[in-house]
Order: structure tokens, then sequence, then C-alpha cells
């Protein structure tokens, strides 16, 4: 029996070994073995398939190229990725015959989900001025869940570039000037898109973009040049951008400009040495929209087969619509200009992507016509975007209280040229719905829906946005007379700001200004809503419009947020996350300055310093600044100590009180200044904040920390250090109303 036993106990164990290591199901191998066996049975051609990335069949979102046969290549396995392509029913087929290739290796479908997707939030640069980061985490979060039902996979998103030009007008795609703040909401971003991993059907593969140093071209001129140290690099532009890959960002997306001389699409300094070396990014990096194939007009790369080898060479793993690998990277290989070995790790972290995404186990995992409907009228979500877009408004002035407005207002004029816009409340990089006019709530319906039947609500257009005719203005003046109060909403148009939208007269358009002058000249009580994608120079408003609300572009619920604020609903808490310069010439402008060699004394001292003779050097507004229907006010800092060395603490503590006769919400910003260093320092860094809501009559102590870490900077060797000596730690509501106190760095 034993023997029969052993003989069977042996049999069995040779089954169970026959059949443990028989070619197991791949899902047991791990996602590295899946890919390496995968790559091993690719020609050279899909794996160069693999690296191409054509646009869709919907609306282009940069120039078009030249139009290639997409189907008979997916079929062929000469395209890896996709992107405007949306739709559960779109993606599902575009999957389909992609899967009838070879080797049936499913697209990847990438989106610009910049700021929602069925339903639209703030833009973000609005978003960062609620400096509310859990706000700024759900906003991403819903709309990864929207548009991953609707098919897409990658979002290129989050725009991580720091700007410091409002010109520029993709500052409205990014979180402002300032590195700390850009970091953090890089990171909620970054994690409310990516949520709970890749493998999660809501999971939306984010991408950091745009690397880098896009957001200072020179002369806030879209992709222009950008020529800066390699320190300013560092201690500024690159900031947000390591802080999403420690984030674990999927990918990164090249920029168009050239960083000092050589393009970023093959600045191997960037994307090699920095991105791979040093901050062991594990993703892959694909260029921007035919940034390859544009290093011949950059004239960095002589024909397309260069422009190919430098972008490979350089670390740009996928090209976007320039085709410039599809049509090279074979000859490339063949004739020994690159080596299948490097086409095979570009190929290998595309791959390990579509595994991470679960696509290989079930490609249509995202093709949801179920899920699509289910989020396809989400109220929660519109709640969620309300939320944040009263949370974004800036209250730049409020002379007399005049906000909110009060019971005894019986008759509101509107006026402008946005009060019933539709569809430019969503601002740039957003989706526009056959049923949007039912779905966006306009400021005219905001209004009205909050004033209630017992308000008296009139309406004149007054002029459009950039016409010269001021045939309107009659009307308008008529209907002021009318009114107790005049809320006006003027600005841009949504697409002056955005991809290709630099401005070099950044005031408002058309006969606005001069709208408003014959509006407050009826001697009503004034309120200015002002509706941009960047800071604007507005400086007869800003001196005589009674009171000024920020709103940028808030998207579908936009009215109802203005309402909310305009009505007290939502006592505003907004702070600006950039600059506002008092005109053009001021630019660039920002609170982190230099203090230079001849700082002037004060705002009228022209003595031999740095100062223009006709402007001040202050801005209109300034980084941090936003007003609130309360009054706080703010304790000096008092510090644990005066002296700290590395692995020490410096505790500081403020008490905030709420001293004035409404409930809200102060934002405390805590700066420092390193007063000597072996490069000079700016005059404030932004190294922390907290929002602090208090009731009327309330007050709490907050306490901030700084340690030895928060002071490095990467000095002349481009060695990240702090250096011993003398600082300032400062705490306040805005970066030009602080109070500081002095501590040292043993
Ligand atoms: C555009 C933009 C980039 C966008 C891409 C795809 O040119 O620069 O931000 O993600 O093309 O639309």
């Amino acid at each position: 029996m034993k023997n029969y036993n052993s003989g069977i106990a042996v049999f069995l164990m040779l089954l169970v070994l026959a059949l443990y290591t028989e070619p197991a199901s791949s899902q047991k191998l791990s996602i590295d073995q899946r890919v390496d066996s995968l790559l091993k049975l690719m020609t050279l051609e899909e794996k160069i398939g693999q690296m191409n990335q054509y646009s869709g069949f919907e609306e282009a979102t940069g120039p078009v190229t030249e139009e290639a046969d997409k189907l008979e290549q997916l079929r062929r396995g000469m395209i890896g990725s996709m992107l405007n392509v949306t739709g559960a029913t779109k993606t599902r087929q575009a999957q389909e015959v992609a899967l009838q290739s070879r080797l049936r290796i499913p697209l990847l479908f990438g989106q610009d989900i910049i700021h929602g997707y069925r339903t639209i939030f703030p833009i973000p640069l609005a978003e960062a001025a609620s400096w509310n980061l859990e706000a700024i985490e759900l906003s991403a979060r819903v709309a990864a869940t929207e548009a991953s039902a609707a098919g897409v996979h990658w979002t290129f998103a989050p725009m991580v570039d720091i700007s410091r030009d409002p010109r520029w007008g993709r500052v409205m795609e990014g979180a402002g000037e300032d590195p700390y703040l850009g970091s953090l909401v890089a990171v909620a971003r970054v994690n409310g898109f990516q949520g709970n991993g890749f493998g999660s059907p809501d999971a939306l593969m984010a991408c950091g973009k745009h690397f880098a140093a896009y957001g200072a071209a020179i002369g806030g001129r879209d992709y222009n040049s950008v020529d800066m140290s390699l320190q300013h690099l560092h201690n500024d532009y690159l900031k947000p951008f390591k802080a999403a890959v420690d984030a674990g960002v999927a990918t990164m997306m090249t920029a168009f400009n050239d960083i000092n001389g050589i393009p970023a699409t093959a600045n191997k300094y960037i994307l090699r040495h920095l991105l791979r070396d040093e901050w062991n990014f594990k993703g892959f990096v694909v260029s921007d929209w035919g940034s390859v194939g544009e290093m011949i007009n950059h004239g960095y790369s002589a024909d397309e087969a260069d422009a190919a080898k430098a972008a490979l060479l350089g670390g740009c793993d996928m090209d976007m619509e320039s085709r410039c690998y599809i049509k090279n990277m074979k000859n490339l290989v063949l004739s020994g200009h690159i080596s299948e070995s490097m086409i095979d790790e570009s190929v290998r972290l595309i791959l390990r992507k579509k595994f991470e995404m679960g696509l290989f186990d079930d490609p249509y995992r995202f093709c949801n016509e179920e899920r699509e409907k289910q989020q396809w009228d989400n109220k929660e979500h519109r709640e969620i975007a309300r939320n944040i877009a009263r949370k974004s408004i800036v209250l730049l002035k409020n002379d007399k209280s005049l906000l909110p407005l009060k019971e005894n207002v019986k008759t509101i004029a509107m006026i402008g040229p946005l009060v019933k816009a539709v569809g430019e409340n969503n601002g740039f990089w957003s989706y526009s719905w056959p049923d949007d006019s039912a779905r966006i709530v306009t400021q005219w319906q905001g209004i009205r829906n909050r004033a209630g039947e017992h308000v008296n609500l009139l309406y004149a257009k007054g002029c459009e946005i950039s016409e010269p005719d001021s045939s309107g203005f009659k009307e308008a003046v008529e209907i002021a007379m009318k009114a107790d109060v005049v809320i006006m909403s003027i600005g841009e148009s949504a697409n002056m700001s955005g991809e290709a939208k630099s401005r070099s007269n950044i005031q408002l358009p058309g006969v606005q200004e001069e709208l408003i002058k014959a509006v407050y000249a009826t001697g009503k009580p004034v309120i200015v809503l002002i509706n941009a994608g960047r800071p604007l120079v507005f400086n007869w408003t800003a001196d005589h419009a009674h009171a000024i609300l920020y709103t940028w572009w808030l998207g579908t619920e936009a009215g109802n947020a203005i309402a909310d604020v305009v009505f007290g609903d939502y006592n505003p808490s907004g702070k600006l996350p950039m600059t506002f310069p008092r005109s053009e010439g001021q630019i660039p402008v920002y609170y982190n300055y230099f203090n230079t060699g001849r700082p002037p004394k004060d705002e009228n001292d022209l003595n031999y310093v740095s100062a223009y003779i006709d402007l001040p050097n202050s801005p209109r507004f300034p980084f941090g600044y936003g007003l609130s229907y309360t009054s706080f006010s703010i304790s000096e800092p008092e510090l644990n100590t005066t002296t700290i060395t590395a692995g020490e603490e410096l505790s500081i503590r403020v008490t905030v009180a709420n001293t004035g006769n409404a409930d809200g919400t102060e934002t405390i910003q805590l700066y420092f200044r390193d007063k000597v260093g072996s490069l000079v320092r700016p005059v404030k860094q932004l190294a922390g904040f907290q929002q602090v809501f208090l009731k009327k009559g309330e007050s709490r102590t907050l306490i901030f920390t700084l340690t030895e870490k928060d002071l490095r900077f990467y000095n002349e060797n481009l060695e990240f250090k702090s250096e011993p000596g003398e600082f300032e730690v400062f705490t306040g509501n805005s970066s030009d109303n602080v109070k500081g106190k002095t501590f040292y760095l043993k």
C-alpha cells in the first residue's frame, strides 16, 4: 500500500507539477513578465506602432497633419494610442478594429480632461484660487469618473506649468505663479485623476505637462523659446513636475518650447538625466501634438528622420501626431542609427501601462454604455462643481460692504455681454454638449433662481465682448437708472485664453470699460463680475467699481456659484494664485522676486532705484490676495525658538479671529525669506498655508512648522542645500499683508 500510496503520491505530484508548469495563463505572470513575453513576439514594425499616437475622428486639438488611413493602420497594429476618440461606443468600435491586429494589442485612449468632461468644473487657474486641495482633488476625481465611463483611459492633465506671464493664454490651465502651491495642486490633481490606482475602472492615467518650463515662453507668446538658468529652472519651474512624479503620475508630456536652445521633446537633460535618472520616473513620455516633427522648424533637426532620432534618444517614447516615428523609426534601426533595444525600452513602458490598466485582461472594460449613461447626468457631480466654483471666486473689492446684496434690494439690473452667455462659462479646454443651453446655469439664471420672484431683474447686454459698437449703452443706462443695484458681467471671451491665445494687451476687450463708465455715471452701486482665463488689466474699473468679483470661468454651475456669493450664501474665500499687474509693461511681476541692489524705499522713490518712472512697482492685486464679507485679525507669529539646526522644527503659532459679522474662511499663508545666500534669494517664498473656517466671533490658533529641508534651494552647483544664517518667517492673508519674525538656521 505504502508503495502504491507513494506511487500515487509521486504520480499526483508529477501531475500537479505538470499542471503547474504548463504555460500558466498569462494572468499569473508578473506584468513585467507579460510585457517581456509579448515583446518577444512583436515585429519591429509592431513595436514602433505602439509608439505612434494619432488623433481620432473628432475635433482635432492641434494643427491637423496629413490624413493617414487610420483604420487600416489600426488593423495592422501600427497605432498604439489615439486621442480625441470618446464615448463608450466609439472607443469600443476603435478598439475592435485594433484587436483585429496580429497580436491584439489594445489601444490607449487619451483625452484632454482638463477641468471636467460632462460636468465642467472651473478652469484650473480658478480652482487654484480656492487653495482648497481636497476640493481640487475631488474635481479631478469626478472628471475621471465621468471620462472613464466614456471610454477614456488617459488624461493629458494636470498641466503643471508655472507661469508669471498673464499674456500667455495657457495660464488658465495651470495653478499660477508659485512653485509651492503649484506642487500641491499638481499632487491633488494626479491623485484625483488616478484615484484608486490603475486597474480601477474609474482611474485615469494622468500626465504631467508640459515638461518643461513652457510657462516661461519669452514675451508670453505661446510656443516661444525659454531661456533661463538651471538654478531658476530647478528652483521654480521644475518643482510641480517633480511633485507629480513623486505622486506617481503615469506619464509626462514634452513641451513645445526649446529650453536654452534644446527643444524639450529631445532634451536629454530633462527627459533622461532628471526625469529617469534623478527622479526615478517609471512611466512613459509622450510628445506634444506634432512636437517631434516641429524640431525641424526649431532648426534642431534636419528632417523627420533626424527629428525621430533626436526625440527617441532624448527620451520621448511616444510620438503624438507628427508621424515621424511611424515613418522613420524602422529605417533608423535598420541603418544602425537607433538600437532596437532603445525601441524595446520605450515599448516596454507603454505596454506596461496597458497591462496595469487591465486592458489586456479586458480591452473593453472602459467601454461600458451602461456606466456611461449613469454618469451622464450626475446631480452629485453638479453639486461638487458648484461647491468648488464658489470657492474659486475672488472678492477683489467691496466698498461699504455692498456685497452680499441686502434684503432691501428690490430691483437688480444685470448688464454686460456675459450675463446671459452660455458656453462661455466653460472656458477653454472644455466640452460642449448639444444640451448645454439646458445644462449650463448662466449668470442671469443663477441670479434669477436665487433672487426669487419678489426681486425685479432687468437686463441689457450693453455691448459685445470685443466689438467697438457702443449703441447698446443707452439701454444699459436706462435700466441702471431703474435699479437699486447693478451687476455687470464683463471680461474676455472663453477662447481669448487657452492654447495659442496669447494677448499682448490684457485689458478688457472692446468697449466694455466704457460701458462700465457709462453705467457708473448713473450713480448707482455697481458690482462687476470679471470673467477671464487670466489676470486682466482693468485699472479704471478697479478704481471706481464699488465691488468686484473675479469669477474666471466657473463651468456648468457658474450662475449658481456666482449667486451663492452675491447673495451671501457663501462668503467668498478665494485668493489669487497669480499676481495681477497694473499694466502689461510691468510683466513679469510676481511676489517672490529678488530684491536687487537698489530696491526703492517706497512707491515714490525714483532716485536711482529699480523702479519705473511712470508706474509703481507694486502689482494691482498681489499673489495670495482675496477679501471676505467678514474681517479677520491675525496675530504676530510666535516662534518656539529663534534658532534651529537640521533635524529640528521651527514651530510658528498664529491666532486668527473672525472679527466681523459673517462666518467665513480665511487662508493663512506662511512665507519665509533667506536673508543672505550664496545665490540671492526671493524676498518671500510660500512654504505653507492653512484654511480655517471661523464663525463670527470665533478664533483659532494655527501651528505651522518649518524645517531645514524647507529652506533648501538649488545653488550655483545645482546642489539642493540649505545655508545657515538669518531668515525671516512671515504669516498673513496675502503676500503683501504679513507679519514677520526673525530666526536662524545654524
Ligand atoms: C495640444 C496641447 C496639449 C494637449 C495636446 C492634445 O497641442 O499642447 O496640452 O494635451 O495637444 O490635445
